[in-house]
């Protein structure tokens, strides 16, 4: 019919097949091609049946996200699948891969749908900030009774093909998504079954309608953890209105939920976020068509925090890892600690109860670098000292078969000058993991002077592998996260010397949507390091050394820049810290003042923003939303608020440039003065994404 929707018929049956790849979304051609072809179809005298499917690797992926924020072309989506709904003709969706987001509401506006065994089925749209526009908050309810439907759609997470069996959302299991619709339809027209019309079953939505509350419990769990976010609170009503309202009510209810989400900044920041996320994985400047090596089995050196976590990602996604420590008792400890990770995870029911036992299975413990002969990917994960780094890599050099990718854990040191120790430099780079491993997604991966480009596709092969997102970066002191992070914790350090409390601070940080404030996360990562490490190179930080020569490191010591009770995370306000800053301060003859809540933000943020343009300058990143996945994923920012150079973007570069020249002068700190980058880009009325855009134009 179109270039990529095609009808055929085989006798009584007419098969219309999407192919745009790479993942059927529905653009205006494909909307349109599925349109045509039905209503040829029900025009056919001769079709009795029609079946829906797809080619390639999985049935409609959802709307096109890049046609959102743009004129819409007809036919809508609406309009299209009221056509689907209304037809005489039995329509059948036959899904494989995945039926996400409007793909799922497609399918359901057919009167029945059957899926292959490994097809997952889902309406994930508040991942990108928005809720399902297309009939999927309304038939989804009906499909498969309120409570499922809720848990779908506002918590986002596709279910399998067994589970929508179970629930009614699919028919049945088919073998091959094209052959199964075909003799499914083959089915519903021998047994002369009914059109199945969700629109007009209600029969699912009645215990709801009866109480209520079995809907308003479930939504408050799954909107419990949602803080700050629109999306999901819009997904719950639309879905409430199934309930509520009869059908047709209930789809203008959705639609301008839809329309309100879709021109929101949260959406529009969180469209940017998928789509950074792929970028961040396409590596400038290595040749295209670069393969990534083939990685069987990985080795991890150093069973501690992060060696433990790593290896539990590695065995998660079902790899074989052999970790290695220097004595049997170290590797005891580490092997303990995972097995109770996991025990404990299983015991929420976070994974299922034979998975502790079959993932620790995967990871063989072991003494001596000698063991990592075996291994295609080895990463090495003990201390942070570059005299051991070297150590280690010298005799990974001699141990580690030829061609396998040496990396480092490493949080801030060189890794070219860790790559000189070994004869194979271009085998050699960094995969930064965040702590905990097991949990953060993110993956700095760390590309070296010399790093060939296949030993980095294959890092970053590795990491999307086990679920992790990578993001290339340069060496520099701390890569692009801790490098950036650090000029917030200059500045939150400097806000205490000025007046402000631990607490103010971190509450401005908090309300802006991270997960926490710069000291309570001190607190938690153990303040005796640091001082530990200023002690080492004679440096001095007045009110840190006060609170740990008072025994206060942190969450550890139930005491730190906050008090916490016995047994409990949750920082509380400590008055002792108070009066220890004040004497601080008074010793060394400094003035308080009232510090505002806007100051501390910008001062927060706009020096981590200053720092994000330095890197790009350097090249250290490639692009800024490079930047922005590296925040997102390994420092927990707001997904709403896009990343801090997204942020920056939207505040404006002029303001930021200003703002930063002010608290250089008034602070008398010449680090502040905006980047020579910044300075350009705020005088050009320029952003930072034009940098993007205008590297794709050449
Ligand atoms: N629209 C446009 N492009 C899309 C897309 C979509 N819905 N989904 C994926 N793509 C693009 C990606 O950007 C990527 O492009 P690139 O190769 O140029 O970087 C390419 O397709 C492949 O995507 P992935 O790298 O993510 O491929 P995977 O195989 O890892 O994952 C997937 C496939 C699970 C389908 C994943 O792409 C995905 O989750 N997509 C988004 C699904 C989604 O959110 N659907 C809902 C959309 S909103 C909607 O439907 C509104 C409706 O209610 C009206
Ligand atoms: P850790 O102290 O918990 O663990 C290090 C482990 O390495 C110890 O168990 C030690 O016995 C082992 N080890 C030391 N030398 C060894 C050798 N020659 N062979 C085998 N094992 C050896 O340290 P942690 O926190 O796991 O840090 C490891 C690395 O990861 C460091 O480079 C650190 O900078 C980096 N990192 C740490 C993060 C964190 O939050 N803890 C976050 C990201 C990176």
């Amino acid at each position: 019919m179109n270039e990529v929707v095609k009808l055929e018929r085989r006798d009584v049956i007419a098969i219309v097949t999407v192919n745009s790849p790479p993942v059927n979304a529905l653009s205006a051609a494909v909307r349109g091609g599925i349109f045509d072809c039905i209503k040829s179809a029900i025009a056919d005298p001769e079709v009795q049946a029609i079946v829906l499917t797809c080619a390639g690797r999985t049935f409609i992926a959802g709307a096109d996200i890049t046609e959102f924020g743009k004129p819409p072309k007809p036919p809508g989506l609406a309009e299209v699948l009221l056509a689907m709904e209304n037809s005489p003709k039995p329509i059948i969706a036959a899904i494989h891969g995945t039926a996400l987001g409007g793909g799922l509401e497609v399918a359901l506006a057919c009167h029945f749908r059957v899926a292959t065994r490994d097809a997952r089925l889902g309406l994930p749209e508040v991942k990108l900030g928005l809720l399902p526009g297309a009939g999927g908050t309304q038939r989804l309810p009906r499909a498969v009774g309120p409570e499922l439907a809720v848990k779908m759609i506002v918590g986002g997470d596709p279910i399998s093909a067994s589970d929508a069996l179970k629930h009614g959302l699919i028919e049945e299991i088919v073998e091959g998504p094209a052959s199964g619709g075909e003799s499914f339809a083959r089915k519903v027209l021998a047994e002369k079954r009914p059109l199945r019309k969700l629109r007009d079953d209600d029969s699912k939505l009645a215990a709801a309608r009866a109480d209520r509350s079995i809907f308003t419990n479930a939504v408050a769990a799954l909107t419990k953890k949602a803080r700050g976010l629109e999306a999901p609170f819009a997904a719950a009503d639309a879905v409430g209105a199934a309930i509520d309202l009869p059908f047709d009510e209930g789809l203008k209810k959705e639609r301008e939920g839809f329309l309100k989400l879709v021109a929101s900044d949260q959406s529009k920041a969180q469209r940017y976020a998928f789509f950074s996320e792929r970028e961040a994985a396409k590596i400038a400047g290595v040749p295209e068509g670069t393969k990534p090596r083939n990685v069987e089995r990985v080795a991890i050196i150093g069973a501690g925090t992060m060696g433990g976590g790593i290896a539990m990602s590695f065995a998660n996604a079902g790899i074989p890892v052999t970790l290695i420590e220097t004595g049997e008792e170290q590797l005891k400890r580490g092997m303990g600690v995972m097995q109770k990770n996991y025990e404990a995870t299983a015991a929420r029911g976070g994974i299922p109860a034979d998975a502790p036992a079959k993932r620790m299975g995967l990871i063989t413990g072991k003494v001596g670098l000698e063991n990592v002969r075996d291994a295609d990917l080895i990463i090495e994960a003990v201390f942070e000292t570059m005299a051991i780094k070297k150590e280690v890599f010298t005799a990974l050099d001699k141990y580690a078969k030829p061609g396998a990718v040496l990396a480092s854990n490493t949080s801030y040191l060189n890794i070219d000058e860790i790559a000189k120790v070994t004869k194979r430099p271009q085998d050699v780079l960094g995969m930064h993991f965040f702590s905990p491993a097991n949990v953060m997604k993110l993956c700095e991966i760390v590309r070296a002077d010399k790093t060939a480009p296949d030993a980095l596709t294959t890092a970053v092969a590795v990491a999307r592998k086990i679920a992790k997102v990578p993001a290339v970066v340069g060496v520099c002191d701390g890569f692009v996260g801790n490098r950036m992070l650090a000029q917030r914790g200059k500045q939150s350090e400097k806000l205490l010397f000025e007046g402000a409390l631990p607490q103010q601070v971190d509450a401005v940080v908090t309300k802006f949507g991270m997960p926490m404030g710069p000291f309570a996360m001190s607190d938690l990562a153990g303040l005796d390091i640091g001082w530990r490490s200023r002690q080492d190179r004679g440096i001095k930080s007045e009110i840190a050394d006060a609170l740990c020569e008072a025994g206060r490191f942190g969450q550890k010591t139930g005491k730190g820049y906050y008090k916490y009770e016995a047994g409990s995370r949750s920082a509380l306000p400590d008055p002792e810290v108070e009066k220890l800053i004040d004497e601080t301060l008074q010793r060394l003859g400094r003035k308080k003042r009232v510090v505002s809540d806007d100051e501390i933000l910008e001062r927060m943020m706009y020096p981590m923003i200053n720092e994000g343009a330095r890197i790009l300058e350097e090249k250290v990143a490639a692009r800024p939303s490079d930047i922005d996945v590296i925040w997102l994923y390994g420092y927990g920012w707001p997904i709403y608020r896009g990343g801090p150079m997204f942020y920056a973007d939207q505040v404006g570069l002029k303001h930021i440039a200003d703002r930063l020249s002010y608290y250089a002068r008034e602070t008398n700190d010449p680090s502040l003065e905006p980047s020579p980058l910044l300075k350009r880009l705020a005088a050009e009325g320029k952003t930072f994404a034009s940098l993007t855009q205008s590297a794709k134009a050449a």
